[in-house]
């Protein structure tokens, strides 16, 4: 049985995620323009995203990749997501950080991942997210993403990086399963 078939809506067509990432791409191109990049992509959901977002950027720049858990059960998030530094880099006070992100829900895990690069030392922390649900937005969340692809209604999608049960990331689309797939 193919994955497609457990599908029940797309949101997202590939072309227009290419759209999406090559607009963001383009914004940060400009914007980050005689900065010291570093591009930090949030495993594993954001490596899709990452690897074409690189793609579109036309400066010079580093990537790296940093680990939260946040999901204990399979659609909701633990109150505090946990940081696990994988980075190259000890000293990353040189660098301006572009967190690289697939979406923001509740924003626990980018807030904690913000405060965690800035207390590091970045000289800088920007947050680009490909997908943002504002309406699940914790009150108690302070940060704000500079680059958002899209926002999404409360609902909880998969592909292109997001998972359901760690299935579906490889999805070139994004979109919402059968009822009975989340059951
Ligand atoms: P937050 O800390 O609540 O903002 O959670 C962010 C993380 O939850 C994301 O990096 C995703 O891994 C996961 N997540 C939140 N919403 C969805 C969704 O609709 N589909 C798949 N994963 C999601
Ligand atoms: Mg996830």
């Amino acid at each position: 049985m193919a994955m497609t078939d457990d599908m029940q809506d797309v949101f997202f067509t590939k072309e227009e995620l290419q759209a999406i990432v090559a607009r963001l791409g383009a914004q940060i191109s400009r914007d980050f323009e005689g900065k010291n990049l570093l591009m930090i992509s949030v495993l594993k959901g954001s490596v899709v995203f990452m690897a074409d977002l690189m793609r579109e950027i036309t400066i010079p720049c580093r990537i790296d990749f940093l680990s939260a858990a946040s999901y204990h059960s399979k659609t909701e998030a633990v109150p505090e997501p946990e940081v696990r530094d994988i980075l190259m880099y000890d000293d990353i006070s040189m660098f301006d950080i572009l967190i690289v992100e697939d979406i923001l829900d509740t924003g626990r895990t980018l807030q904690k991942l913000s405060s965690y690069l800035l207390r590091k030392g970045a000289k800088s922390v920007t947050i680009c997210t490909l997908l943002d649900k504002p309406a699940r937005r914790d009150p108690a969340v302070t940060i704000t993403p500079t680059y958002v692809g899209t926002t999404v209604a409360n609902e909880f999608v998969v592909g292109y990086g997001l998972d359901f049960d760690e299935r579906y990331r490889n999805l070139p689309f994004i979109g919402i399963l059968k009822p009975e797939i989340y059951n």
